[in-house]
């Protein structure tokens, strides 16, 4: 059951890639699964009057069945530059947990492809799939290296290792991370995962989705779309599939089967 807490930040930290860790201190509230998400907004003024998206970045059970949330921010806008400008010590109203999370791999491993902040669901996962001894491997993709979000303090978990792909070819993999997704799967050496979750824009995911659907891997996304209530009021967040039907991101998703989205028969 989602709530409204306000919860004083412990600490804000550089992640790497342009990207800050948002890091609450423990609060009385519900543990979320991988994959859900808090609509956060700071003690600025009216403006932005509505809270922000976040993706659970990670998450601990602490002294006296506290919950530490953790979030990874990048700046696009106004309300997430307000966001970038927090300190210890300020209070955010967070809203949640929200939404669907992962599932646990149907076999023993799985691959996570993330297109820039979208690794930020990415870490609470692999804590979570790490604890099933499955092998997990990470790719991850930016224009440039420097848009590489930190990923070092999760990475002993990926115990099926970290690919980088960077559209100018700076570091890793030159290319999209969707490119890698393609050419890593056609690699003889490499076992097929039993699942792959995908977090990124949307054109990402649809390509991802495409890959996945032509490999026979089942695709399970994280969709993003702008978000005014979080819980199924305000309409701002619908999408349309594939069969013209609306899918309500922020109560039915965030994750979801690629398919449902997306059909996974080729193009006629
Ligand atoms: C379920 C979910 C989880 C998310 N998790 C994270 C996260 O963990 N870390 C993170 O940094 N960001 C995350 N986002 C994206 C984040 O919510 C947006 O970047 C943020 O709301 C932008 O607010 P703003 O006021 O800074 O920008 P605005 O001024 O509102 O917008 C700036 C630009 O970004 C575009 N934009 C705004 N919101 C979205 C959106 N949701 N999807 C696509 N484009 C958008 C606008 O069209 C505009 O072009 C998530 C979004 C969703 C829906
Ligand atoms: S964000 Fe309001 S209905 Fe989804």
């Amino acid at each position: 059951m989602p709530a409204l807490s306000r919860i004083p930040l412990e600490a804000v930290e550089e992640a790497g890639g342009g990207c800050l860790r948002l890091v609450c201190a423990p609060a009385s509230i519900v543990a979320p699964i991988p994959g859900q998400f808090y609509m956060v907004r700071g003690p600025w003024e009216a403006d932005p009057l509505l809270p922000r998206p976040f993706s659970i970045a990670r998450f601990r059970t602490v002294k006296d069945e506290q919950v530490q949330l953790e979030f990874l921010l990048r700046i696009v806008g106004r309300g997430t530059r307000l966001l970038g400008t927090a300190h210890a010590g300020i209070e955010l109203d967070v809203l949640g947990p929200l939404g669907n999370g992962f599932e646990q791999p149907p076999g023993d491993s799985a691959w996570m492809v993330a297109g820039g902040i979208g690794i930020a669901p990415f870490p609470a996962l692999t804590d979570a799939i790490a604890t099933s001894k499955r092998t997990l491997s990470l790719l991850v993709g930016a224009r440039t290296e420097a848009e590489i979000p930190g990923f070092v303090d999760f990475e002993t978990n990926l115990t099926g290792g970290v690919e980088i792909a960077t559209d100018d070819g700076s570091a890793g993999f030159a290319g999209t991370v969707v490119d890698l997704l393609a050419s890593r799967l056609q690699r003889a050496t490499e076992a097929r995962p039993s699942q792959i979750y995908v977090c990124g824009p949307h054109p990402m995911l649809e390509a991802a989705a495409a890959v996945c659907a032509g490999a026979g891997i089942p695709c399970s996304v994280s969709l993003e779309a702008p978000m005014g209530c979080g819980m199924g009021t305000c309409r701002g967040c619908v999408i349309q599939t594939f069969q013209d039907t609306n899918f309500t991101v922020c109560t039915e998703g965030p994750v979801t089967d690629a398919n449902v989205i997306w059909s996974s028969k080729p193009a006629p």
